[in-house]
């Protein structure tokens, strides 16, 4: 195998993180302890990817519809979550990392909501790798809440219609100040997008580990982008086109 070479890492590499439930169901142990043993692999993954120099990481932490789990199950979830951002903004702070959320954070409860705000604002000086958390995220939503807003631009005369493009679309989304991934990760073996990321996957590179999630490791995050590296983006274009580019 190839060594890693960090001037080709992706800029942005988002992950869905997959499998604590299948990993903690084959231990005999309860769902809610294979996420516990999953923020650990964020805790190494988000330090890894920091410290290597990748710009943007985003990590699908809780989906739109993962609301329809059982009370539970959501609930030990919120509270693994408000636990984690408040345990680690003084480390984001440490590695420079900037905190920032997408997805439709007034369905979070209010003491989840309340965290992140405070770590968005703690951290919003750094200049070093942005953080992305998915938090109750679905891209079909939006998707939908963006076209929602142009067009409330459009008939308050804000917005011409003829002058509406890929561009101008993106700066309604919550991604809008992020760049769209380069590379996305998947765990657990599912090959599926999960309604994540919808539109800002169009070009990105897809990777589907074996792996659960607890035990995604720093070797399995450089065999990804080991693999990463080893492929021709072409957008569209053909590879002698790439070619003569200088
Ligand atoms: C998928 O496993 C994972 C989730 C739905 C949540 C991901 C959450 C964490 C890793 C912990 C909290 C996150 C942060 C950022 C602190 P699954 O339950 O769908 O697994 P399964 O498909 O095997 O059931």
């Amino acid at each position: 195998m190839h060594a890693l070479d960090t001037e080709k890492l992706p800029r942005h590499l988002a992950i869905i993180m997959d499998g604590n439930g299948r990993w903690a169901q084959e231990r005999m142990l309860k769902r809610i302890i294979g996420h516990q043993k999953g923020v650990e692999t964020v805790r190494v993954i988000v330090e890894e990817c920091s410290k290597l120099g990748i710009r943007y990481l985003t990590l699908f932490a809780f989906s739109a519809e993962n609301w329809l789990r059982p009370k539970t199950e959501v609930k030990a979830l919120m509270a693994l979550l408000k636990k984690y951002i408040k345990a680690e903004v003084a480390r984001m702070t440490a590695n420079n990392i900037r905190f920032n959320v997408i997805g439709n954070r007034d369905e979070l409860p209010p003491d989840v909501n309340d965290a992140v705000q405070e770590a968005i604002d703690r951290t919003e000086r750094n200049t070093g790798m942005v953080l992305t958390l998915a938090l109750s995220y679905g891209a079909r939503q939006e998707i939908i809440r963006a076209a929602a807003r142009l067009a409330a631009d459009i008939s308050a005369g804000t917005v011409n219609p003829g002058a509406v493009d890929e561009r101008s679309f993106s700066s309604y989304l919550f991604t809008a100040t992020i760049p769209d991934p380069d590379f996305l990760i998947r765990t657990s073996g599912e090959m599926r997008i999960s309604n994540f990321l919808l539109w800002q996957l169009a070009y990105t590179e897809l990777y589907f580990s074996n792996v659960n999630w607890p035990e995604f490791s720093r070797i399995e995050l450089h065999k990804a982008l080991r693999d990463y590296q080893s492929r021709e983006r072409r957008f569209g274009r053909t590879s002698a086109q790439l070619q003569n580019r200088s």
